[in-house]
C-alpha cells in the first residue's frame, strides 16, 4: 500500500505529464503556424502520448485507492524563436521530467513500496527513449544549420514521417 506521501509525489507527476501534453500541443499549434506541418503533426503525437502517461498515473493512483487530484496547469509558452528552439526546450523540459521520475523511483525504493517502485520502471525506460530522441533530433539541426532553409524543409518532412512510421508500428 502508498503512503499518503507517495499518493500526493504521484500526483504531483500526473500534473507534469499533464502539462508537457499542454505544451507540446501549443508547440505543436506554433509550427503549423509556421507551415512547419511535419513538426506540427509530430508533436501532436507527442501531446496524446503524454496525455496517456497522465492517464497511467491517474489508473494507478485510483488502484491504490489514491485520489487522483487535477490541479491548476500552467499555461504553456507560445512564443518560439524557430523549430530548433522548440526542440531544445523540449529536451531540457524532458531532463526536468527525468529528474523528477528518478527522485519518484528514489522515494518509492526508500518507503520499500516496491509495486510503485515496479510502476514507475515504464516510466524510467521511456524518459531515457524520449531523451535519446530529442537528443537525435537535435544533432540533425546542428547538422544541417540554422539557418538552413532547405534542411529545414526535411527536417520538417522526417519528423511529419515519423507520426507515419509510429502509427504503422
Ligand atoms: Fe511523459 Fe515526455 O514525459
Amino acid at each position: 500500500m502508498a503512503s499518503k506521501a507517495m499518493i500526493k509525489k504521484l500526483n504531483g507527476q500526473l500534473n507534469k505529464e499533464f502539462y508537457s501534453s499542454n505544451l507540446y500541443l501549443q508547440m505543436s499549434a506554433w509550427c503549423d503556424t509556421k507551415g512547419l506541418e511535419g513538426s506540427a503533426a509530430f508533436l501532436k503525437t507527442h501531446a496524446d502520448e503524454e496525455m496517456q502517461h497522465m492517464q497511467k498515473f491517474f489508473t494507478y493512483i485510483t488502484e491504490l485507492s489514491g485520489l487522483a487530484l487535477i490541479g491548476q496547469i500552467e499555461a504553456p509558452p507560445v512564443e518560439y524563436k524557430s523549430l530548433k528552439d522548440v526542440m531544445e526546450k523540449i529536451l531540457k523540459h524532458e531532463k526536468f521530467v527525468t529528474k523528477s521520475i528518478h527522485e519518484l523511483t528514489e522515494a518509492a525504493w526508500e518507503e520499500k513500496d516496491h509495486a510503485t517502485y515496479n510502476f514507475l520502471q515504464w516510466f524510467v525506460s521511456e524518459q531515457h527513449e524520449e531523451e535519446s530522441l530529442f537528443n537525435s533530433i537535435l544533432d540533425k539541426f546542428n547538422l544541417v544549420g540554422s539557418d538552413n532553409k532547405q534542411g529545414l524543409f526535411f527536417l520538417d518532412r522526417e519528423l511529419g514521417q515519423m507520426v507515419t512510421t509510429s502509427a504503422a508500428e
